[in-house]
């Protein structure tokens, strides 16, 4: 038994902030922010829009996609750094908002690589038999933990929702999944404050060594494409589209260049919503679905990186 995607969605809120906007909030220019990032715009959530916001949205159109009633999702497994609340997790919101109950639900908290993590966490209650129809989300509201008066982290991120349905098929489907973490990192790339007594302790807002990160995410998403087309004994070259988490235009194509896949098999959506962490790589993975790119039979590569450090890779059959 495999598990398989049958309907993808996503959802970015309708104010966007572009390079220009963010000219005149901080030092910076669109020039830099292009040039080191390849970012153009990003989108933000209105006042009061939630995580499980943007993730209904994004749940709604997977579902729709894939054909079935919000009433077959056995399992919801969601991945946030910006859940609504301390608990219940946002998975359970998001549940409640869907109209459903009784399957499992709950949120996984791996950064960047938090929708890596939760489509293979998935993988193993759908294709074990488990579960029939899973959820599987990637939701984001970053303009809550950015200080905007930070250029050098302010204009990397953006809000956004990404999901998919999996369900049990017969034929693959997820093909593979491997996953990762370095926790000697924790520090490089971090929102270090907790809740004690009432108060924040620490600093709520990202921090950041963008160099170290740079230089991290380059290298375990190579080893990752490697780990992954070599246990299914696959060559770049088969791989039909390779989506990676979208940081940065800069990591994507060094990524690119040192696994030998060319830009054309690469899905890049970053100039659109900058940085959605754990939403990115199922926007990306949406958009190029429905605009045709990815087709039956393809080899498609997921790819992610972030703070913990994480990282991992999920490659399915389309
Ligand atoms: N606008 C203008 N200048 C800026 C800005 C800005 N927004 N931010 C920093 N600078 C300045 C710095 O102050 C520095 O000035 P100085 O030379 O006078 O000291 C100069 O630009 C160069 O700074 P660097 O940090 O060396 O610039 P770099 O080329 O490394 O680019 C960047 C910075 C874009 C953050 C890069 O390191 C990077 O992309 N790192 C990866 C970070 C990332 O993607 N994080 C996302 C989360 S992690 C993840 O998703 C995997």
């Amino acid at each position: 038994m495999y598990s398989k995607i049958i309907g993808t969605g996503s959802y970015l809120p309708e104010k966007i902030l572009t390079n220009h906007d963010l000219e005149r909030m901080v030092d910076t220019s669109d020039e830099w922010i292009r040039a080191r990032t390849g970012i153009i715009q990003r989108h933000i959530a209105a006042e009061g829009q939630m995580a499980s916001d943007l993730a209904l949205e994004a749940s709604r159109k997977a579902i729709d996609a894939a054909g079935i009633q919000a009433q077959e999702i056995d399992l919801i497994v969601l991945a946030t750094t910006t859940p609504d609340m301390i608990f219940p997790s946002t998975a359970c919101i998001l549940q409640h908002k869907l109209g459903i109950s009784g399957g499992p639900a709950f949120d996984v908290q791996a950064v960047c690589s938090g929708f890596i993590y939760a489509l293979a966490t998935a993988d193993m209650f759908v294709s074990s038999g488990k579960c029939r129809n899973a959820l599987v989300v990637g939701t984001e509201v970053y303009s809550r933990i950015l200080d905007w008066t930070d250029r050098s982290t302010c204009v990397l991120f953006g809000d956004g929702a990404g999901a998919v349905v999996l369900t049990q098929s017969n034929q693959p489907g997820i093909l593979s999944s491997h996953l990762h973490a370095n926790g000697s990192y924790n520090n490089v790339l971090a929102a270090p404050g907790n809740i004690c007594g009432g108060k924040i302790q620490g600093s709520p807002f990202i921090t950041m060594e963008g160099n170290t990160v740079f230089k991290f995410a380059v290298k375990v998403l190579e080893e990752a494409v490697f780990e992954a087309i070599t246990a299914n004994h696959l060559q770049a070259s088969d791989i039909d589209w390779l989506i990676p988490h979208q940081a940065n235009i800069r990591i994507i194509k060094s990524t690119a260049n040192k696994v030998g896949i060319p830009m054309e098999k690469v899905v890049a959506t970053v100039d659109q919503h900058g940085n959605t962490s754990a939403a990115s790589v199922p926007l990306a993975l949406d958009i190029a679905a429905r605009d045709g790119r990815i087709k039956t039979d393809h080899y498609v590569l997921l790819e992610g990186v972030g703070g913990g450090f994480t990282w991992g890779s999920v490659l399915l059959r389309w």
